[in-house]
């Protein structure tokens, strides 16, 4: 039996603990089901973030997402994700600033409610600071950190205290990615990481009893291992912690020419990286809070080949994974479509321990990059029989479909060890040599295991600019080339080149594979829409600086020789 005279005892040695500690504020009614850190991350895994929604800047709304809508939950459970992460600015929230930095509590009851969308469907679900950490939270830029400790505090007291009853499938993430170049920024993180603990416990409820995922700078893999200390141990919550994986950079955002994954090199670079945070930290649970390759930025059969690669890699170390989607990358939320039902198919078969049979594919950056994932046909050439190479891994071959009937084996197709033969006769059923441009149909792979493939039979031809030459704006303006698309419908890759043969950037690119030299970054110097290829200002800022008539070779799939075309930028 506790005496009173030891609970005293007790309590006053509490109270010193969290120094000037508020008394709990909220007292829950119901019940809380305690779970594990460790049984939280793997019930929630996988998870899908909703990416680009409620950690919009600055509202909910005002980035390519309209508000989020309960229906998008059911896609999510109907494609098999447990668990879901959701990402909330609160930046643009505050309606006081110090010393109160009250929340507007219609966006603390939105963030609630959206919570109970997400848990009432049976998820898992992280709830978090988001892009807070490019504006008053960004430790590399500003240097009154007792404010921002002050303010972070407030804020965590405030949300603690709104979702102190949600149950135990609610877990929260302190900060999102918060910049670190430093020790020092290392150390405060973790100061954070308490701050946030001493918040929440404060507030009360459930709280003190809630499953976290702490972080350290960046989220990034190799800075918490370096510099993440483990919280207070007066603070009784189950912790994990969640760290963020885009890697290697150069495919995951299209960058170099770096159209090509899975080599046997990428593959020990990838299972280093995660086994080397399960290292540092063999006891604690891990999730990968974020991580993805975009349909929009990769080739299909090489991010096949990653989800299977990195799904299975990740459970390999016991770490979850949960997908970052802004709502442009997989899930067309609008139509309730996978943009890449295949990779969705991967993940979640994977996530279950099976086999996935996969499509070959060019690893290598040499001059050409194949892809099983297609049958390319050229406008205007013959119709042949065309053979691709897969990796069965295992399982065995079963059937091949189109628009759900299967294909007659021997006739339509034959396989031959670890390649499918598409006949002649079958594919001029779908093609001619002079068919329209673009997807034809999807034949379906289906194998004795894991996830059906689908091989894309395209036809394409070389796309055409509205323009091949201009003289370089003389302000700072992005540049819109228009072009007719005729196949995929979008560039593969740029390369740079001036007039004396030099680089415009990136000239270390000369080391790397053919197809891969002198090619710039998506993103920041190409892009694209419906109706152009863009240029970005600070691509044509180099021309005008560089002084030097400049050729943009744009590529496309397939990366063959001649699929370019060529626009200069003269000085
Ligand atoms: C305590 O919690 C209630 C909601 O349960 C909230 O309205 C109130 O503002 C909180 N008090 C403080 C001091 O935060
Ligand atoms: C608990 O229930 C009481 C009585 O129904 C209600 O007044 C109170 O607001 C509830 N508290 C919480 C935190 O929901
Ligand atoms: C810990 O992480 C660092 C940085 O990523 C890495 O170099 C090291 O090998 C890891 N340690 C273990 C034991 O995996
Ligand atoms: C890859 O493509 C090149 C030319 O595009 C071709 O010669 C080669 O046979 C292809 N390899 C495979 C494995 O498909
Ligand atoms: C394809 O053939 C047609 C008819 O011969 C011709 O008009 C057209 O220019 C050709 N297109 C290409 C891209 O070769
Ligand atoms: C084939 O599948 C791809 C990817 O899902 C899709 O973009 C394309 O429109 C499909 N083609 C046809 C003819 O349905
Ligand atoms: C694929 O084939 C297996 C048997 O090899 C079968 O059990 C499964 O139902 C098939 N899946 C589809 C989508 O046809
Ligand atoms: C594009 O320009 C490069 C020089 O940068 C040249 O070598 C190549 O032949 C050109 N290709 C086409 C299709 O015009």
């Amino acid at each position: 039996m506790v005496s009173d005279s030891w609970k005293a005892a007790f309590l006053a040695a509490s109270a010193t603990l969290l120094q000037s500690a508020v008394a709990q504020n909220v007292t829950c009614n119901g019940s809380f089901s305690p779970i594990s850190a460790s049984n939280f991350v793997s019930k929630m895994n996988p998870g899908w973030n909703l990416g680009n929604t409620l950690d919009a800047v600055q509202k909910e709304g005002d980035w390519n997402n309209p508000p989020v809508v309960a229906t998008t939950f059911d896609d999510i459970k109907s494609a098999g994700f447990k668990g879901v992460r959701l990402p909330v600015t609160w930046a643009y929230h505050f309606t006081s600033e110090a010393p109160d930095y009250t929340v507007d509590p219609v966006w603390l009851q939105r963030v609630s409610d959206v919570i109970d969308m997400i848990t009432s469907r049976g998820f898992y679900a992280i709830v978090n600071v988001h892009h807070d950490s490019w504006t008053w939270m960004d430790l590399t830029k500003e240097t009154d950190y007792a404010k921002i400790e002050d303010k972070f505090y407030k804020l965590w007291y405030q949300i603690g205290t709104k979702l102190a009853c949600k149950g135990s499938q609610v877990a929260f993430e302190p900060i999102n990615e918060i910049p670190g170049t430093t020790a020092e920024h290392g150390a405060e993180v973790n100061k954070l990481n308490n701050i946030f603990l001493k918040a929440i416990n404060d507030a009360g409820g459930f709280n003190p009893q809630r499953v976290v995922t702490l972080v350290g700078s960046g989220e990034d893999g190799p800075k918490t291992s370096q510099w993440f200390v483990k919280p207070d141990a007066k603070f009784k919550n189950p912790w994990a912690i969640q760290y963020h994986y885009y890697s290697p950079y150069d495919f995951i955002f299209s960058a170099w020419g770096k159209t090509t994954w899975g080599s046997d090199a990428d593959k020990a670079s990838l299972e280093a990286d995660i086994a080397a945070v399960r290292g540092n930290f063999t006891d604690i649970p891990l999730i990968i809070g974020e991580w993805a390759a975009s349909p929009v930025a990769t080739e299909t059969a090489a991010r096949w080949r990653y989800f299977d690669f990195f799904i299975r890699t990740a459970a390999k170390y016991n770490t979850a994974t949960v997908l970052w989607d802004n709502g442009a990358d997989f899930l067309n939320r609008a139509t309730h479509q996978w943009r890449d039902q295949v990779a969705l198919d991967i993940l979640r078969t994977a996530a279950a321990g099976k086999t996935n049979s996969l499509p070959d594919s060019t690893t290598d950056g040499s001059t050409t990059q194949n892809s099983s994932a297609y049958v390319y046909h050229k406008l205007n050439e013959t119709v042949t029989d065309v053979e691709l190479p897969f990796h069965f891994n295992g399982n065995s071959f079963s059937s091949a479909k189109l628009a759900g009937k299967n294909l007659a084996k021997g006739k339509d197709y034959s396989v031959s060890g670890e390649k499918i033969t598409f006949k002649k006769s079958f594919l001029s059923t779908i093609l001619t040599s002079s068919s329209r441009t673009g997807s034809l149909a999807n034949v379906t792979l289906n194998f004795s295991a894991g996830a059906s493939l689908q091989v894309n039979i395209l036809q394409w031809s070389v796309p055409t600019l509205g323009v091949t030459s201009s003289k370089v704006p003389a302000s700072s303006t992005d540049l819109l080339i228009p072009i007719t698309w005729a196949g995929q419908n979008r560039p593969a890759a740029v390369r740079a080149v001036k007039n004396d043969g030099t680089y415009l950037s990136d000239d270390w690119t000369q080391y790397l594979p053919d197809l891969q030299k002198a090619r710039i970054t998506y993103n920041g110097q190409w892009n694209w829409d419906g109706q152009n290829v863009v240029l970005p200002a600070a691509v044509v800022d180099l021309v005008r600086q560089g002084g030097k008539d400049t050729t943009f070779t744009i590529e496309f799939y397939p990366r063959v020789p001649g699929n370019v075309v060529n626009y200069t930028l003269t000085v």
